[in-house]
């Protein structure tokens, strides 16, 4: 279909809306967001707009490159979900308000449903299904099915990535920084003590295995 007049005004707004919207969760989700929108400005600024039709990219997601075909605006949960088939990403609200679809985008938590796939070209996406080693899950994931922090799994994944990234960034968290670190994270089943508990016994369970590490080369 032909383009408007005003076509290129409404995707960019759109866009705008996009990234205007993904600032609702976590601190860490707001940086990722940001960083993102800077980009998609410096790509506007220097006449690197690609679209509206659909257009080969390939995308580096949980150490495998992807070539996929999208249009520009396909949010990264869609591509996830329907042309990569990884499932594990949920969408439930679909607009930035609940974190279900949290992945992580260069090792920082960013909301899937709210980030358009284009600009993630370049970066590193680790989904749920990243996390763990074939059979073997991550300790977080092990935490939560050792604490049952689950009831309907809607918002387990992200949940997961959430309390994973933390860790990353921080190994000895405490209560409030894993308070804080899900905060973005609506469960409506209210599993969060099962949450916070798995994600502070992963947090002991490191600090236990480097006391031992340092006592033994003592
Ligand atoms: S924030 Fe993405 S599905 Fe709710
Ligand atoms: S377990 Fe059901 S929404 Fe969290």
């Amino acid at each position: 279909m032909a383009d408007s007049p005003d076509s290129s005004k409404i995707r960019f707004s759109r866009r705008g809306f996009l990234k205007g919207a993904g600032v609702t969760a976590a601190t860490s989700v707001i940086e990722t967001a940001n960083a993102l929108a800077r980009n998609a400005n410096d790509a506007v600024h220097s006449g690197r707009v690609s679209g509206p039709e659909a257009l080969p990219v390939k995308l580096h997601i949980n150490g495998r490159e992807h070539s996929v075909v999208i249009e520009p605006r396909d949010t990264l949960a869609q591509t996830l979900r329907d042309n990569v088939g990884l499932t594990g990403t949920k969408v439930v609200c679909d607009r930035g308000s609940c974190s279900a679809c949290t992945v992580w985008i260069d090792k920082m938590p960013a909301l899937a449903c709210m980030t358009l796939s284009i600009d993630t070209t370049g970066r590193q996406i680790t989904t749920i299904e990243g996390l763990s080693h074939g059979e073997q899950m991550h300790p977080v994931q092990a935490a939560f099915v050792k604490h049952d922090a689950m009831q309907c799994g809607f918002c387990t994944p992200g949940m997961v990535m959430s309390c994973a990234a933390l860790l990353e960034r921080n190994p000895s968290p405490s209560l409030s920084d894993v308070k804080h670190a899900v905060s973005g994270n609506l469960c409506r089943c209210g599993t969060y003590p099962k949450v916070f508990a798995a994600t502070l016994d992963v947090a002991q369970q490191r600090a236990g295995l480097v006391t031992l590490a340092s006592g033994t080369e003592a």
